[in-house]
C-alpha cells in the first residue's frame, strides 16, 4: 500500500513509518518540524520507498501532488499551554479539513489520531468507545485540545455520512517510548527520566494520585498497522491502549522510573506542585481504556507491560542526558 503520514517526524509518526517500511509498504511523510525532529527519520536515509515532504498541513497545497491509499493523520497541536487554545482549535481544524477533502477527492481512507482526553472528566472507568465525553467549561483552555479532537471525530463521521469518506478513528492512551518528545509535550515519561538521571526532584502536578494507563509505542504502532491492513477497521472508533491492569498513579510512575534509573533501593525525590500555582489546572483523575473492541475486531493483543517498556525507553533516552 501507499501510505501518507502527516506528522511523520514526531513520536508516533516516525515509529509507524519505520514499521510500515519494514513491512514493505511505501510511505510519504509530511511534517513542518514544529515538534518533530529529522533525527527521528535518520533510518529512512537510504530507503527509496520513503519520501519526506516538509511543510504545513494547514496549507492545502502541500497535499496537492500526493495520492495515497490511506492518510494517517497524526499532525496536531497538542497541549494548548505550549502555544495557545486558538492555535489548537484553528490549526487542528484546518489540517483535518484539508486531509478530509483530499481523501474524498482521491477516494482514500483517513486514519485519524484522536485521544483518550475526549473522555474528559467522565468518572465511569473503564471507558468504552460509546462512553460519554465529559468536558469542563469552555473558559478553561486545557479542554481546547480534547474539543478539537471531538470536533474532528464528528467532522469525519459527518463526511462519511454525506460523501462516503472511509475512516478509522483511534483514541490513544498515553503512548511512550523511543523517539518521544523530551519535554512535557511528549508526556511525563521523558521529563521524569531526565530528572531521575540527574538526581533532581521530579515535579508532580497535584498530589500525584491521578492515574493514567500508558501504552508502549510498539503496541500503539501494532494497533495502527492493524487498522491500516484490516478492512474490519473501516468506519470504526477504537480505544488504543495497553494490557488490562496497566493503570498507574503519576506518583507511582515517578517512583518506578526513579528506581529503574537509580536502583531499586534508591529513595525518589518528588516535588509536589499544587494545581493552584499553575492556573488551577483541571486534571483528569483516572484514565483507563476498555480495549475489547480493538482486540476482538482486529485480533490485536498488547504485548508490553509498563516496566518492560520503560526499561527500553530509559535506555534510549540515556544518549540525550548531559
Ligand atoms: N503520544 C500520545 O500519547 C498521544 C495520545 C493521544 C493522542 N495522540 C495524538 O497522536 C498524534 C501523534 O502524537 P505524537 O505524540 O506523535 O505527537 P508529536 O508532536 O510527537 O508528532 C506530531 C507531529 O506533527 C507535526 N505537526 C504539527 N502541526 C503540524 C502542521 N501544521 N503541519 C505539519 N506538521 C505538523 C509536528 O511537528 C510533529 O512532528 C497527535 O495527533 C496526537 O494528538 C498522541
Amino acid at each position: 500500500m501507499k501510505i501518507l503520514i502527516t506528522g511523520v517526524a514526531g513520536f508516533i509518526g516516525s515509529n509507524l513509518a519505520k514499521r510500515l517500511l519494514e513491512k514493505g509498504h511505501t510511505v510519504v511523510g509530511m511534517d513542518n518540524l514544529n515538534y518533530g525532529f529529522l533525527r527521528n527519520l535518520e533510518f529512512t536515509k537510504n530507503i527509496k520507498e520513503f519520501n519526506f515532504i516538509m511543510g504545513d498541513i494547514a496549507n492545502p497545497l502541500i497535499l496537492k501532488d500526493v495520492k495515497a491509499d490511506i492518510i494517517v493523520h497524526l499532525a496536531s497541536q497538542k497541549i494548548p499551554r505550549y502555544t495557545n487554545a486558538l492555535r489548537t482549535l484553528e490549526e487542528n481544524y484546518l489540517m483535518l479539513r484539508n486531509v478530509v477533502h483530499k481523501c474524498i477527492m482521491d477516494k482514500s481512507k483517513i486514519l485519524f489520531a484522536s485521544t483518550s482526553d475526549v473522555y474528559g472528566k467522565n468518572p465511569n472507568i473503564p471507558f468504552s468507545e460509546n462512553s460519554d465525553l465529559v468536558m469542563g467549561p469552555t473558559t478553561v483552555k486545557r479542554w481546547a485540545y480534547a474539543l478539537s479532537k471531538m470536533y474532528g471525530e464528528q467532522y469525519i463521521i459527518a463526511n462519511h455520512d454525506e460523501y462516503g469518506l472511509r475512516y478509522t478513528i483511534t483514541r490513544f492512551f498515553g503512548s511512550y517510548g523511543p523517539q518521544q518528545n523530551l519535554t512535557w509535550w511528549g508526556g511525563p515519561q521523558s521529563v521524569f527520566i531526565e530528572k531521575a538521571y540527574k538526581n533532581e526532584p521530579i515535579d508532580i502536578h497535584g498530589d500525584g494520585t491521578q492515574t493514567r494507563t500508558f501504552t508502549y509505542v510498539d503496541d500503539t504502532v501494532n494497533a495502527l498497522v492493524a487498522c491500516i491492513e484490516n478492512d474490519k477497521s473501516d468506519n470504526e472508533i477504537f480505544n488504543t491502549g495497553s494490557k488490562e491492569g496497566g493503570e498507574i498513579s503519576i506518583k507511582d510512575l515517578a517512583t518506578l522510573i526513579w528506581k529503574l534509573v537509580n536502583g531499586k533501593d534508591a529513595e525518589p525525590k518528588l516535588n509536589y506542585i499544587p494545581y493552584s500555582t499553575f492556573g488551577n489546572y483541571e486534571d483528569v483523575m483516572r484514565r483507563v481504556p476498555d480495549i475489547t473492541k480493538l482486540c476482538s475486531t482486529l485480533n490485536f493483543q498488547p504485548q508490553w507491560d509498563l516496566e518492560q517498556g520503560l526499561k527500553v525507553t530509559i535506555d534510549w533516552q540515556k544518549q540525550f542526558i548531559k
